[in-house]
C-alpha cells in the first residue's frame, strides 16, 4: 500500500521508471508513472488526471486482486477493472514503463499500457478504440483539447475535442489518409519508429520514422497540450551523444508540421482561442498571440483567446462614427473564416473605408484587390509566411493604446543603418543607393554562404569576440531595451573601452538548423562593410546557443553629425522603419521635406517596395538584377513585398 503523504513509490528494476504519487503544484496528487532517472521526473501515465487526490489518499492491491485508489476520505476514485474477475497475485513496475497486474501464472490481467493518458513509450501499442488525450496545459494534466486515436473503423487521426464540454471528437487535423479503414494497431518500437499495421501485421503508415540509438536515449511520444504529437528523446547519462543533444527532452520529430494552419474549421476557434492568432516560433512550437488592440482573456492561459481592450464601435450611434477608429496592419495574417461580406476589384483604401464605416466590421483582410470583412469573435487565426500578400487590417479605437506605429516604434531589427541614406535631398537617388548596398549585401551573402567558416575565427574582419558574460555585464543584465522584433532584441550597453564606450547589443533569438552558419556569414559580411551610412559592427558573441551582435551606439549626438527630423532612436534601424512606414501607408514620413518626392508618392511607393524586396532576409525571395531594373523602369509590376524579417522568425 502506498500513501500520498511522503511521496513513496515503487521503481522498476533498473530504476528508470517509478509508480506512485506525484504532487501537482498545490492542487493535489496524481497516481502516476514517471521517468525516475532524470531530473524532470516526466509523467508518462496517470490514473486520476481529472480528479486529483489530497494528502491521506492511498492506493492498494486489495485481497481480491484489484488495484484501488481511495481519496483522503476513503472514497474510491479509481480502480483497475479486470473483466475476467480473476484477482491479481502481484503488481510490478516494469523497465519498459508498463505497470502490470499479473496472475499467479504470470498472465497479465491489467496493464497501464492499455490505458494510456497522453504518452506512448517504446514497446507500447495502441489498439483500435484507444486514444491519447492531450493534457490541458503543460503542467495541468486534466483532459485537454486534442486526441490521437485509432478508431474502431481502422482510421488513425488527430482530433480536436469538444472541450470544455466533453472529450468527444470534433474534427480531424491529421490522418493516415492512404490507409483508410485498414489499421489494426499502432506500434511504437524501441528504435523510435511509430507505425500503423494491418491485421496481418504488415506496416501501412508511418507516424514517426526516425531511428534512435535506443541504448543511448530515453524516448516518449506525447500528445502535448498544444495539439502537436511529438517524439522526444533524452540522452541517458554516460551514453554516446554524437549529435550533442541537450540534457533535456529534445523534439525528434512531430506531427502535424504546422498546426497553426492545419487546424481550420467552422467548429471551434482553431489552434488558438477566439480573437487570437497562432504563430509557429523558431523552435517550431506554436504560440497564441493577441492582435494589436486585444489582450488575453486569461493571462495565465493564452489558449483562452483575446478580447478587445477598447470600447468597440456602437451601431447607430453617430458619435461612434468612423473618426474614432483606425487600423493596425498585420502582414501575412488571416482569420480565414468569419467573413460576412466579400468584394473584389477594389483597392486597399476602399477596403479600409468599407470596414471603418461598418460597425460590425472588426477586421478587414485585403489581398490583391480582394477585400473581406470579418466580425468577432475571430477564429482560426494564423500568421504564416505562406500567406504572402495577405494583409489583416485590425480596426482599433484611436489613441486607446500604444501598439507599434511607424513614426514612433520599430518592432523588428535587421541591419542597423542610419537614416541619412534615405533622408537626403533626393529620394530617388537615395532609394537606389540603399538598393545598391543591399544588392551588394545579398551577393556577398550568397557567395559567403557556400563557405563554412572555421570555428571561432573570423579572418580579415576586425571584430571583437565577446563572451556572453562580458555582454551581460555591459548591458547591466540586458536591462535597457532599445527595440525588439522578429530576429532579436537590441539593448543599450556600456563597454570598458575609451573609443566606443556606448554600444547597442542585439541579442538574437535562438536559432535552429542553419543558424550557426548564417550567423557567422552575417557577421563577416557586416564586419567587412565599412560605409559611412552604416553603423559599425564592433563585435559579436557566439557562445553555446547565445548569438549576439555588438554595434556602435548612435546617440542623438552622433546622429547630428549627419545633420538630421530630431530623429527618434528607433528610426536608427532604417530598413525596419521604412518597412513600418510602408506597411502603415505613411510613406510621406520617409520623404518629409522632399517636395519632389512628395509630389510623386506613387513612385516613392514603388521604389520603396523594390528596396524591400531586395532586403528580404530570405535570399531566395530577392529578385535578380534584371528583374530589379525592369521593376525600376516600370516594365513589370512590383508586387507587395513581405516583411523582410519574416524569414528570420521562420528558420
Ligand atoms: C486545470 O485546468 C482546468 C480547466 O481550466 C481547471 O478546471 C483545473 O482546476 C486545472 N487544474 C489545476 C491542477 O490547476
Ligand atoms: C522498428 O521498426 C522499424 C520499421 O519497421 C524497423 O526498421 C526496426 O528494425 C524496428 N526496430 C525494432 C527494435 O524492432
Amino acid at each position: 500500500m502506498l500513501k500520498a503523504n511522503d511521496n513513496p513509490f515503487w521503481t522498476s528494476p533498473s530504476g528508470d521508471f517509478a509508480f506512485g504519487f506525484q504532487q501537482v503544484g498545490d492542487a493535489g496528487f496524481l497516481l502516476a508513472i514517471w521517468f525516475n532517472q532524470i531530473p524532470e521526473r516526466t509523467i508518462v501515465w496517470s490514473a486520476n488526471r481529472n480528479d486529483l487526490v489530497q494528502r491521506g489518499s492511498r492506493v492498494q492491491l486489495t485481497t481480491d486482486g484489484q488495484l484501488i485508489l481511495d481519496d483522503q476520505s476513503g472514497t474510491q476514485v479509481w480502480s483497475t477493472i479486470n473483466s475476467g474477475g480473476i484477482g491479481a497475485a502481484y503488481a510490478a513496475m516494469l523497465d519498459t514503463g508498463n505497470f502490470v497486474l499479473a496472475s499467479q501464472s504470470a498472465a497479465n490481467l491489467w496493464q497501464s499500457f492499455d490505458e494510456p493518458t497522453d504518452t506512448m513509450l517504446p514497446t507500447q501499442t495502441l489498439s483500435q478504440g484507444r486514444a491519447l488525450i492531450a493534457p490541458y496545459l503543460e503542467k495541468n494534466y486534466s483532459d485537454g483539447r486534442y486526441m490521437f486515436t485509432l478508431q474502431i473503423d481502422g482510421n488513425l487521426l488527430l482530433y480536436t475535442t469538444r472541450y470544455p464540454i466533453s472529450t468527444s471528437i470534433n474534427f480531424a487535423y491529421w490522418s493516415t489518409q492512404d490507409s483508410l479503414g485498414s489499421g489494426d494497431q499502432v506500434i511504437f518500437n524501441q528504435s523510435g519508429y511509430m507505425y500503423l499495421t494491418a491485421r496481418n501485421g504488415t506496416m501501412i503508415n508511418h507516424v514517426f520514422s526516425d531511428s534512435v540509438p535506443m541504448q543511448d536515449f530515453y524516448q516518449r511520444a506525447t500528445l502535448d497540450y498544444d495539439g502537436v504529437f511529438r517524439h522526444y528523446v533524452y540522452p541517458k547519462t554516460g551514453a554516446s551523444n554524437s549529435r550533442n543533444w541537450a540534457l533535456a527532452w529534445n523534439t525528434f520529430s512531430f506531427i502535424p508540421s504546422n498546426i497553426c494552419v492545419r487546424i481550420e474549421g467552422e467548429e471551434g476557434s482553431g489552434a488558438c482561442g477566439y480573437n487570437s492568432f497562432c504563430r509557429l516560433g523558431d523552435d517550431q512550437r506554436p504560440s497564441c498571440q493577441c492582435p494589436p488592440g486585444y489582450t488575453f482573456v486569461d493571462p495565465n492561459d493564452e489558449r483562452k483567446g483575446c478580447k478587445q481592450n477598447f470600447v468597440s464601435q456602437e451601431c447607430g450611434q453617430p458619435s461612434q462614427g468612423t473618426d474614432g477608429f483606425e487600423f493596425e496592419v498585420m502582414p501575412n495574417t488571416d482569420w480565414p473564416l468569419n467573413d460576412y461580406e466579400y468584394f473584389s476589384s477594389e483597392n486597399e483604401d476602399w477596403c479600409r473605408q468599407a470596414c471603418l464605416s461598418d460597425c460590425y466590421c472588426a477586421v478587414a483582410i485585403f489581398k490583391n484587390g480582394e477585400c473581406w470583412k470579418k466580425r468577432i469573435p475571430l477564429s482560426n487565426g494564423r500568421i504564416d509566411p505562406g500567406l504572402g500578400g495577405t494583409k489583416a487590417l485590425i480596426k482599433v479605437r484611436k489613441g486607446n493604446f500604444t501598439a507599434g506605429s511607424c513614426a514612433k516604434k520599430n518592432d523588428r531589427s535587421t541591419l542597423i543603418i542610419t537614416g541619412s541614406v534615405l533622408l537626403g535631398n533626393s529620394v530617388f537617388l537615395n532609394v537606389i543607393s540603399l538598393l545598391g548596398i543591399y544588392v551588394f549585401f545579398s551577393r556577398m551573402n550568397r557567395q559567403k554562404a557556400k563557405m563554412i567558416p572555421p570555428h571561432n575565427v573570423l579572418p580579415d574582419v576586425n571584430l571583437v569576440s565577446f563572451t556572453y558574460n562580458e555582454l551581460e555585464t555591459a548591458t547591466g543584465g540586458f536591462k535597457e531595451e532599445l527595440g525588439s522584433g522578429a530576429s532579436g532584441i537590441v539593448y543599450k550597453g556600456l563597454l570598458d573601452n575609451e573609443d566606443t564606450p556606448l554600444v547597442a547589443v542585439k541579442k538574437l533569438y535562438k536559432m535552429v538548423r542553419e543558424g550557426e552558419r548564417e550567423f557567422r556569414t552575417e557577421v563577416k559580411v557586416i564586419g567587412r562593410t565599412n560605409h559611412k551610412n552604416l553603423v559599425q559592427l564592433l563585435g559579436f558573441c557566439d557562445e553555446g546557443q547565445q548569438r549576439l551582435l555588438v554595434y556602435e551606439y548612435m546617440s542623438n549626438g552622433s546622429l547630428k553629425k549627419f545633420e538630421l527630423d530630431a530623429m527618434e532612436e528607433d528610426q536608427i534601424v532604417l530598413a525596419d522603419w521604412a518597412y513600418d512606414c510602408f506597411k502603415e501607408e505613411k510613406l510621406d514620413l520617409l520623404v518629409l521635406e522632399d517636395e519632389e518626392a512628395m509630389e510623386d508618392m506613387r513612385r516613392v511607393e514603388s521604389f520603396v517596395m523594390i528596396a524591400i524586396w531586395c532586403i528580404q532576409e530570405d535570399p531566395s525571395l530577392r529578385p535578380g538584377m534584371k528583374k530589379v531594373l525592369q521593376m525600376l523602369e516600370g516594365a513589370v509590376q512590383v508586387s507587395i513585398p513581405p516583411d523582410p524579417a519574416s524569414f528570420i522568425s521562420s528558420i
